[in-house]
């Protein structure tokens, strides 16, 4: 029997160090440990030696089992080492690393935080509303009769229900001043949307930046001041600025500014934001709606202004097409990253 034994053990050895897998181990496990395996069964077959005969080859059973249970263990150490080397050396050191893409801001964003900052500077409180405007807040309460060619549905988008995208963010004044009693100091930068067809200066979707300050005694010098302050600000203190009469239903006088730049298309005028003193009209609108008078045109008056930033941006980094700014070209963006 012990010859038996020690031929098994040898065998055992043998086929464990040749092993070549983890695979080929666990076979090799099964097949002399298992419950069915070489040594299991050898100890069964004890039952037949003589009494005497037991302990010694119990004895030697053992020792086979820990001496095979040992080597599959050095083995798998050593096929696992092996393997973890073999990935090492795979691995060429000398090549680049992942690069990671970092994001930077859109150049409106970069404008738009631009100015809403400075107006915070000034005191101006951020102000909002829905993109989904009635057509009250949109148009009746800033005193824009119902044949106005804006309200036209060729030129704003108008929902089944009646409502409507706001065509611009001046229902945030409305908003505010429904929310809020006087003194109001707010800018509100938000989308606004426009029945045009897309070109190379129109969108559908573009974005506003929307002013509103009413408090006692406010005048067109504040208006001026204020806005001179934001453009010189904006763009530096050799632009010049001049405000030129317009037209706006919601304001009295109504004014457009325009800003004169050398760097901005070769030093020509150019038009950059509506403003005026808001319409006494607006107010009243505004009280009925409040069921008060907390803006009675006797005691208050106030400016507004709204300004495109798309066109701003696009004289400001020299775009020939309004399309580069919605169309996330990496080429054209990464220009603009910080
Ligand atoms: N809402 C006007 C537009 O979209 C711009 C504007 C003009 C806003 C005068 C104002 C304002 O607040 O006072 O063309």
């Amino acid at each position: 029997m012990d010859n038996d034994l020690y031929k098994l053990q040898r065998t055992a050895l043998d086929e464990i160090q040749q092993a070549e897998s983890k695979m080929a181990l666990e076979n090799l496990r099964v097949k002399f440990l298992g419950k069915a395996g070489a040594i299991s069964r050898l100890s069964e077959n004890m039952r037949k030696l003589p009494k005497e005969d037991r302990p010694h080859t119990g004895k030697l059973l053992n020792e086979i089992r820990n001496a095979v249970t040992a080597a599959l263990e050095s083995r798998l150490d050593t096929i696992e080492a092996e393997g973890t080397a073999q990935i090492l050396s795979d691995i060429d050191e000398t090549l680049p690393g992942t690069r990671f893409r970092v994001g930077g801001l859109h150049p409106l964003t970069l404008l738009q935080d631009q100015a809403v900052r400075t107006f915070r500077r000034l005191g101006f409180a951020l102000a909002d509303g829905p993109d989904i405007e009635t057509e009250w807040h949109c148009f009746d309460a800033l005193n824009t009769p119902a044949n106005h060619p804006a309200r036209n549905d060729s030129d704003t988008f108008y929902l089944p229900d009646g409502r409507l995208l706001r065509s611009h963010t001046s229902s945030v004044q409305i908003r505010t001043m429904g929310a809020q009693k006087p003194p109001v100091r707010v800018i509100g930068p938000g989308a606004a949307y426009r029945r045009d067809e897309i070109d190379a200066t129109h969108l559908n979707q573009f974005n506003q930046l929307e002013g509103l300050y009413v408090d006692r005694d406010v005048s067109v010098a504040d208006l001026k001041g204020t806005l001179e302050y934001f453009v010189r600000e904006l763009l530096g203190h050799e632009v010049q600025t001049r405000l030129r009469p317009h037209f706006f239903p919601f304001t009295e006088p109504s004014f457009e500014l325009d800003i004169r730049l050398q760097a901005i298309q070769g030093g020509k005028w150019m038009e950059l934001l509506g403003c005026g003193m808001v319409h006494p009209a607006v107010f009243e609108e505004i009280n009925a709606k409040r069921g008060d008078s907390a803006y009675d045109p006797e005691d208050w008056t106030g400016f507004a202004f709204g300004m495109g930033l798309e066109r701003l941006a696009m004289s400001l980094f020299g775009l020939p097409d309004i399309r580069l700014l919605i169309e996330n070209d990496q080429r054209f963006l990464a220009q603009f990253a910080r």
